[in-house]
């Protein structure tokens, strides 16, 4: 198939709506990174999101509503403590998992009783899912394994001619999917995925904030993910990722005794210099390494790169986003100095 490449005016954005509606997939920026968007209610249209990406049919879609009160819609109960979040934190990167209802077909939520309920911020997908009037599954634009997409030129790599249209939204303001919750009682949440809705954020509207153990985690063969998606190797590259935990000198030192053709070191941003091997920065704080760090691990590949020792970045706020994602590119091996 052809895959339209579309801009972001009017127009166009009817267009994809339109696409949606009848049941097609087109690839939607949104401020976290971008997603196969197609009509959550319709089997077949999202029969045709796994396709695309190659995923798992067990492995469960986000719905992207327009506001919070529209998940009534979907949803069997909403707990209070998912209103006073929405309050905050809505239109945003924040997806709760609540009890779903039976407009949300078994294929969109991988055959699970729940459904993840995003409000996304992005006005680009905020009309397209105006203009088409559907609640829109939208899983992020990549093939599946692969690093999310953050640019219309990503998607279309790894998209064209799989899915109806891309619609270039520009850059993605966040860079890494949202925060994924679920609630454990009146006044507690636990993390599924981390994002840029951050613990902290969380705990100044929840008592207590739970991080799921396979947030920093590999899980045993035997162990259930609360989530999916966190039990894949994921967010990978070509080049086989290490991620190495240390200081700078640490970092360099290492390094330093495992150069050689097709290594690269990726690093903070300032420390370039000091590599002795080649090497790429993702950002010098959390929020930049976010930004940065799929789009960084995209390059990787065009460059070649076989190896890449990464400089492990900070746990604390958005941090945890980011080490969530690069322990999975890396299959959880990290180098502790
Ligand atoms: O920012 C985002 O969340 C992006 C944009 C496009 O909105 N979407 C995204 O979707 O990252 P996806 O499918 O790539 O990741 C969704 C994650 C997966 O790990 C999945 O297992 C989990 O959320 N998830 C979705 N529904 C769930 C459910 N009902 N219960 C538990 N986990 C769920
Ligand atoms: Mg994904």
């Amino acid at each position: 198939m052809e895959t339209l490449f579309l801009d972001d005016c009017e127009e166009q954005l009817e267009t994809a709506a339109k696409l949606i509606k009848s049941g097609e997939v087109v690839g939607i920026p949104t401020e976290t990174v971008y997603g196969l968007g197609a009509d959550a209610a319709n089997e077949a249209a999202v029969r045709k999101i796994f396709a695309a990406k190659g995923r798992p049919a067990d492995n469960p879609l986000i719905v992207h509503l327009a506001d919070f009160s529209d998940a009534e819609k979907y949803t069997e109960y909403i707990p209070e403590l998912a209103r006073r979040l929405a309050e905050k934190f809505c239109p945003g990167p924040l997806t709760m998992i609540l009890p779903k209802n039976d407009r949300i077909p078994y294929v969109t939520s991988g055959g699970l009783d729940t459904v993840g309920i995003r409000i996304p911020s992005h006005p680009v997908i905020r009309r397209i899912i105006e203009l088409s009037g559907c609640p829109v599954a939208a899983p992020s634009a990549n093939t599946s394994g692969c690093p999310s997409t953050t640019s219309a030129a990503h998607v279309m790599a790894d998209m064209n001619g799989r899915i109806a249209a891309v619609v270039d939204g520009g850059q993605c303001r966040f860079g890494v999917e949202s925060t994924v919750i679920s609630f454990e009682n009146d006044d507690t949440v636990r993390i599924l995925r981390p994002g840029c809705v951050t613990r902290e954020q969380l705990l100044t509207v929840c008592g207590n904030v739970i991080v799921d153990k396979a947030v920093l985690s590999g899980l045993d063969n035997d162990e259930k993910a609360a989530s999916p998606g966190m039990k894949y190797k994921h967010y990978s590259p070509a080049a086989d990722i290490i991620l190495v935990d240390s200081d700078l000198a640490g970092f360099t030192a290492f390094v330093g005794e495992h150069c050689g053709s097709g290594v690269y070191a990726l690093v903070f941003d300032g420390e370039e210099n000091e590599m002795p091997c080649k090497c790429l920065t993702y950002g010098a704080d959390s929020l930049q390494q976010a930004h940065f760090i799929f789009q960084k691990l995209r390059e990787l590949d065009r460059l070649g790169a076989e190896k890449v020792y990464v400089r492990a970045p900070s746990k604390e706020g958005v941090g945890l986003a980011v080490y969530n994602r690069l322990i999975r590119a890396a299959g959880f091996e990290v180098i502790r100095i």
